[in-house]
């Protein structure tokens, strides 16, 4: 399977040019929205009104984060609102596989994140209801982590359930992902990576984005 996709997370661009630094990075697969509510994760971005304004402005599908409490209430919103994909954590919905259907019938692809320390295991029989699954590669909340090796045989045995499973599935990677961790990603089978410091803080967020893909088909 040779698919590979980048979501630059505009967590690390600049907020108030929202609109200039999304034409930055035209060269990438999606944009990585991360919505964090201050209580799930101890910091707080936006939500949903400025994902609707992203949303009439962005030339690249959104790829919404929700890193937030209480996502059986508050997840199918985005998918109304039009993201190509909303990603909910395991940790914070009480049905998952009801929310995974809730956001299909909205006509968005149902993403499941699990934070470092989550294991898989429990969540392999949700595959078949899921578009994406997000492995996360450090402890949600903050953009310039370094990546959690330890997460690795986790992505792993992701990787050979989605295998199992016929390929349909997404295994994404968020945080820490340079041009150096996206290869270990890339080998333990992630196939979608988000990267925020790596793009934004690089003088030249395009050439960003294909050094990252290139890495990750090496
Ligand atoms: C962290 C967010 C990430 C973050 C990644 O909780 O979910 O999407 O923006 O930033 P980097 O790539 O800098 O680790
Ligand atoms: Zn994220």
């Amino acid at each position: 399977m040779s698919r590979t996709c980048i979501h630059p997370s505009i967590l690390s661009a600049d907020f108030v040019n929202l609109e200039a630094e999304l034409g930055r990075i035209a060269a990438a697969d999606a944009v990585h929205v991360d919505v964090m509510d201050n209580h799930f994760v101890p910091n707080l971005t936006l939500g949903m009104p400025l994902v609707e304004r992203i949303l009439a402005v962005s030339p690249l599908p959104l790829d919404v984060h929700l890193m937030i409490e209480d996502a059986d209430r508050w997840a199918a919103g985005y998918a109304e609102l039009g993201c190509e994909s909303v990603t909910f954590h395991a940790e914070a919905a009480r049905a998952p596989l009801k929310l995974a259907r809730e956001l299909r019938a909205h006509g968005a692809r149902a993403g499941m994140a699990l934070r470092p320390a989550t294991p898989v295991e429990p969540y392999l029989d949700l595959l078949p209801e899921l578009d994406m699954l997000l492995v996360m590669t450090v402890e949600p909340g903050f953009g310039g982590q370094a990546f959690l090796d330890v997460t690795l045989p986790k992505i792993r045995r992701a990787a050979e359930a989605v295998r199992a499973g016929g390929g349909r599935v997404a295994l994404q990677v968020d945080g820490g992902i340079t041009q150096e961790t996206i290869v270990r990603a890339a080998e333990a089978g992630a196939d979608t990576f988000v990267a925020g410091s790596a793009v934004y803080g690089a003088e030249d967020p395009g050439a960003a984005i294909t050094a990252l893909r290139g890495a990750a088909r090496a």
